[in-house]
């Protein structure tokens, strides 16, 4: 979870409570801190970084090498020779996809393992299927690479179910989004705890217009359309700004502060601990649909232990 809201405190007591805790993506020196971060807090066990491919520069992946990371997950898009140069430098490469054609060319890039993603997943969206329907194509194409679900994983038995139709593993954004060590803004979570419906949209897509599912807030009431989708206005300012994603990732900040939710601008940036409670309502609240199903904000160990089947 990127912007700020999985950094060193959530992965080192993911990392900590047995489970792979895995950094967002961040600028490359604080990446380079959190790195060394959760090695110092949780020795001996092994550290991911989620390179978030439309706002990745060299240096971020130059941050992860030097660090030998144990881990990395590529997600929404793809970059010349990255797979080889991490490989090469002695990290696990993970690829999330969300189709058959996507699963192919990951494997073909040379991956070590996929990641299924879901539609019903929070956040970003490569997923077009429910998760448990998408994993058996995703393990067709991985031949003997683990693959681990991503999508609507809340409970034991989730992980139980994915376990059972193939998958090495599973991820999980929404119920580590709803942890006391994540840095999500408060009201977002609790939000996102009390949410009774997600809405897959492209609204929040300023600098990345790629489908998204979030819980409503005033943003979305005033600029979707019955079905989620942006209306007119936004979508167009969106589809004109894919080019300003690494210039402006600097300080997406900054975009946050103009946005409004009678505005039609809104970025990809999701409302941390730091901003003013009223910027929950012009900013992304990214959940999965395994929201309805999650009520309360626990720790990350907790979390862990809510998700590993008996
Ligand atoms: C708040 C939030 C932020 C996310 N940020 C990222 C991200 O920065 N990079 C990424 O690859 N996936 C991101 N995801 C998607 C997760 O990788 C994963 O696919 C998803 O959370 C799985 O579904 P779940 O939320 O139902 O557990 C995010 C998800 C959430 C809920």
């Amino acid at each position: 979870m990127g912007g700020g809201l999985a950094g060193a405190p959530l992965a080192a007591a993911v990392a900590k409570a047995g489970a792979l805790g895995t950094l967002g993506l961040a600028p490359p020196r604080e990446l380079r801190d959190a790195i060394e971060q959760v090695r110092s807090e949780a020795p001996g066990r092994a550290v991911a970084v989620n390179l978030l491919l439309p706002f990745t520069g060299r240096r971020h992946v130059e941050v992860c090498v030097a660090a030998r990371v144990d881990a990395v997950v590529l997600a929404f898009g793809e970059r010349r020779g990255l797979v080889e140069q991490l490989r090469d430098a002695g990290v696990f490469v993970f690829a999330m996809v969300g189709t058959r054609p996507q699963a192919q060319h990951a494997v073909r890039q040379g991956v070590d393992g996929l990641i299924a993603q879901g539609r019903e997943a929070g956040g970003h969206l490569v997923g077009t299927t429910p998760a448990l329907d998408f994993l058996p194509q995703a393990l067709s194409v991985a031949g003997d690479r683990p693959v681990f679900l991503a999508g609507g994983i809340a409970t034991s038995a989730d992980t139980r179910a994915a376990l059972d139709t193939g998958a090495t593993g599973v991820i999980a954004g929404t119920r580590f989004l709803l942890t006391h060590e994540a840095n999500a803004h408060r009201e977002y979570q609790r939000r996102v705890t009390v949410a009774d419906e997600t809405i897959e949209t492209n609204l929040f897509g300023f600098t990345w217009p790629l489908r998204h599912r979030v819980v409503p807030n005033d943003a979305t009431r005033r600029w979707c359309r019955d079905d989620g989708k942006a209306k007119a206005l936004p979508a167009a300012l969106n589809a004109a700004s894919g080019h300003l994603a690494i210039p402006l990732y600097r300080d997406l900040n900054a975009l946050l502060r103009l946005q409004s939710a009678n505005g039609p601008l809104f970025s990809p940036i999701a409302p941390n601990r730091e901003m003013p409670d009223h910027w929950v309502d012009r900013a992304a609240l990214y959940a999965g649909d395994s929201a309805l199903r999650i009520n309360e904000v626990t720790s990350a160990e907790q979390a862990v232990k809510d998700l590993t089947p008996a």
